[in-house]
């Protein structure tokens, strides 16, 4: 049921995948999501040297012998330290599956990773990004809408309006990110042309997801009001759920902080330091919109089985509205 190029392309069982989380998508969740029929995306930005992301990919290797990829999120500049050039020597050397590259266009690391076999997932967050990554090699463009947690880009355009628009112009298929969550929503997702949904917050949301309970209990209270964009002005858009974090953020933008004076509380670490000791105050941490729509913190299995199982209620539903 529900095959596409996107589960032939990975071998896998549901045009389903995990994305790119720092610090949660860690060998429990991502292991958890393909197990489960999925495709989860170990997140190298977790790992401060390819050492440290060559080990947890053996870790997962452990727990499942399914298909797992990883997320190179880089900066939109190359920037002193940047790890990316070893993170891709080793996907390519560890033979993995696929990488989901966001940030900046892929374009360096596209002979290397056609060469070792790896395919390239490219997220981007507007159309004419979505053109690029295909004239550049993409083998698959992940689009993602406003709603989405992380970085929505600049341009202020929904799932919606986005993910049609890119499926229909682009030959290589397109992949849905940004405000899915269940059934309903990956079918509609398909209808609009893409052939897999990728979450973030969705996933994030399981008792996989390793970070305080703390969060998971305001996420499954917070309505879909309850996120905000900040670092606009820095030309890096964030959505993040609102905590004190993102009110100081967004009150030093007001006044014209600089990146500097914003690292302090924007800074990865934060978040990190956040998730572990269930101060949900602390840090940016990034949340989708769709948070609205998560009532119950279960188990990775469920939350795809019952995925799957509503997407087949939707298609029955529209089938039999059709005969009517
Ligand atoms: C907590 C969290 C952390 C994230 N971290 C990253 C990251 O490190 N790299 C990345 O490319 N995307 C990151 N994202 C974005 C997701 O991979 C995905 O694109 C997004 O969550 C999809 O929208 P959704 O949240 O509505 O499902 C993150 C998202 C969340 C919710």
């Amino acid at each position: 049921m529900l095959r596409t190029r996107i589960t032939e392309m990975l071998g896998i069982q549901y045009p389903l995948l995990q994305g790119g989380m720092q610090w949660l998508a860690r060998a429990e969740l991502v292991s958890a999501v393909s197990n489960a029929g999925g495709f989860g995306f170990l997140t190298a930005l977790s790992c401060a040297t390819a050492q440290e992301l060559r080990d947890e990919i053996h870790k997962t290797r452990d727990m499942t012998d399914k298909p797992f990829g990883v997320n190179i999120s880089m900066l939109p500049v190359l920037m002193p330290g940047d790890l990316t050039e070893a993170f891709v020597d080793l996907v390519c050397a560890e033979g993995i599956v696929a990488v989901e590259t966001a940030g900046r266009n892929p374009e360096p690391y596209v002979p290397r990773l056609k060469e070792a076999g790896v395919r390239l997932f490219h997220k981007v967050p507007a159309v004419r990004y979505a053109r690029k990554a295909e004239a550049v090699g993409a083998d698959a463009v992940i689009v993602v809408g406003f709603e989405c947690g992380g970085h929505p880009g600049m341009d202020d355009v929904p799932s919606l309006i986005v993910l049609p628009k890119a499926s229909q112009e682009l030959r290589i298929p397109v992949v849905a990110a940004g405000g899915f969550c269940d059934g309903r929503s990956l079918v509609a997702a398909l209808a609009l042309g893409a052939e897999a949904v990728l979450m973030g917050t969705r996933f994030m949301a399981t008792k996989e997801s390793p970070m305080h309970d703390n969060f998971k209990q305001w996420m499954v209270n917070a309505q879909e009001t309850d996120t905000m964009i900040v670092e606009r002005s820095i030309r890096n858009a964030a959505r993040i759920m609102k905590n004190q974090a993102s009110r100081t953020v967004a009150r030093m933008e007001s006044e014209g902080a600089t990146l500097a004076d914003l690292l302090p509380v924007i800074a990865g670490k934060v978040g990190r330091e956040a998730y572990l000791s269930g101060d949900i105050d602390m840090g940016t941490i990034a949340c989708g919109q769709v948070v609205g729509r998560i009532a119950e913190i279960k188990s990775v299995q469920e939350t795809i089985e019952d995925i799957m199982n509503d997407a087949r209620v939707s298609i029955e539903r529209l089938a039999c509205r059709m005969s009517d």
